[in-house]
C-alpha cells in the first residue's frame, strides 16, 4: 500500500504506447455498434477472455482484428481522450505516442482522418490540463518498405499542421523474419526529415536486431531490448551510450517473453547501468497501465525507492522534450 502511493505520486512519462493498444473492450463495443461492425464476440467479457496470448503475433492478429472498428476521426478522438484521462490518473505527465497508419489506410481509411482524430483530443489535453505529449508515426515492418514510403509520402503534406505533435518515426509489428535492415532506406529519409527515430528491436527477435536498430536505422531510442542481455558486449554499450530502453514488463509478461515477472531482467539491466524505462504498450490488452507496471515490476523484483525513482527520472531524460521542459517534471 505504501509502495502504491509512492508510485502513484511520482511524475512519469509514458516513451512506449500504441495508441491502438489503448482501446479497452468496452470501447471496442461501443464503436462497433456505433459504426454497425460486427464482432466474432457476443460481449465485452468473452472479448477480454480471449487475450490470452503465446506470443507476439498471436497478439497482434487480435490487435490489428479490434482496430477495424476505428472509423472515423471522431471515433480516433475517443480513442485518444480515453487513454489520457487513464493516463493522468497514473499521473503521467507526458506521453509519446505510436499509432500505426497501415492498419488503417489498408481498411480505405484517411491518413487525414488517422492524425485528425488522435491530435484534437492531444491538443484538448494539452490545453485543458497541460497534459504534453508526441505523435510517433510507426511503420509495420510485416509490410515491405516500399509500402513504408508510401506511407511517409501520404503523411508529409500534413507534417506542417501538426508540427506541435507529431516529430518520431518508429517501427513495430511482428519482428521475428522482419530485421531493421529492411527499413534502412526509409529510416535514412526519415533522419534527413529531421525526424527523432525509434524502434521495436530485441522483444522477440535477437540482439542483432538492436545493433541494426542502433547502426543501420540510427534510432535514439530501443523499444523494448530486453534481449540485449544475451549480447555482454552490446548491454555494455547500451550502458556506455545511455541508450534508452523503453522496457515493457506487463507486456513481456503477455507475450511470453518472459514466463514469470520475477525472472524479468529489468532490475539485471538496471544495475548494469542502462538507461531503463517503464512503459505500458498495449495496456488494455495486457491488463495494466502505467502504475501498474511499476507495481509489477517493483514487488517482483523487490527494486528499492531509489531505484524506482531513477527509472521515472530514466523516462523524463530519455524523452523528446526539450531540456526546460525535462526540467519541470521533476
Ligand atoms: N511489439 C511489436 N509490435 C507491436 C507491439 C509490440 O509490443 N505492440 C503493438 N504493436
Ligand atoms: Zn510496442
Amino acid at each position: 500500500a505504501a509502495m502504491r502511493s509512492f508510485v502513484e505520486a511520482l511524475p512519469k512519462t509514458e516513451l512506449h504506447l500504441h495508441i491502438e493498444g489503448t482501446l479497452e473492450p468496452e470501447l471496442l463495443f461501443a464503436l462497433a455498434q456505433r459504426n454497425k461492425v460486427a464482432l466474432p464476440y457476443a460481449s465485452v467479457e468473452a472479448l477480454r477472455a480471449a487475450y490470452d496470448f503465446t506470443d507476439l503475433q498471436s497478439f497482434l492478429d487480435l490487435y490489428y482484428a479490434g482496430a477495424n472498428v476505428l472509423q472515423t476521426e471522431q471515433d480516433f478522438h475517443d480513442m485518444t481522450a480515453a487513454y489520457i484521462a487513464r493516463a493522468r490518473a497514473d499521473n503521467v505527465r507526458h506521453a509519446e505516442i505510436f499509432f500505426d497508419p497501415q492498419t488503417h489506410t489498408e481498411r480505405g481509411i484517411g491518413i487525414d482522418v488517422v492524425f485528425a482524430g488522435i491530435a484534437r483530443a492531444l491538443r484538448q489535453a494539452r490545453d485543458e490540463h497541460g497534459f504534453s505529449s508526441a505523435m510517433i508515426m510507426s511503420f509495420l515492418r510485416h509490410l515491405s518498405e516500399e509500402d513504408a514510403f508510401t506511407t511517409l509520402k501520404a503523411a508529409l503534406p500534413l507534417r506542417e499542421q501538426y508540427r506541435d505533435l507529431w516529430n518520431g518515426i518508429g517501427l513495430d509489428s511482428s519482428e521475428r523474419g522482419n530485421p531493421p535492415e529492411k527499413f534502412a532506406k526509409v529510416f535514412a529519409r526519415c533522419r534527413e526529415l529531421g525526424f527523432h527515430l525509434v524502434a521495436h528491436a530485441g522483444e522477440e527477435g535477437p540482439p542483432a536486431y538492436i545493433l541494426g536498430a542502433l547502426d543501420v536505422l540510427k534510432v535514439e531510442r530501443i523499444d523494448h531490448g530486453v534481449r540485449s542481455e544475451e549480447d555482454p558486449a552490446l548491454m555494455e554499450r547500451l550502458a556506455r551510450e545511455k541508450m534508452p530502453l523503453t522496457v515493457c514488463p506487463l507486456s513481456n509478461l503477455k507475450l511470453c517473453v518472459v514466463d514469470d515477472m520475477a525472472k524479468h531482467n529489468l532490475a539485471r539491466l538496471l544495475r548494469a547501468g542502462l538507461a531503463v524505462t517503464v512503459n505500458s504498450d498495449d495496456p488494455a490488452y495486457f491488463g495494466g497501465y502505467m502504475n501498474d507496471n511499476y507495481l509489477a515490476v517493483a514487488s517482483a523484483l523487490e527494486l528499492s525507492r531509489a531505484e524506482i525513482v531513477q527509472l521515472a527520472r530514466n523516462g523524463i531524460d530519455a524523452s523528446f522534450l526539450p531540456a526546460a521542459d525535462k526540467g519541470r517534471l521533476t
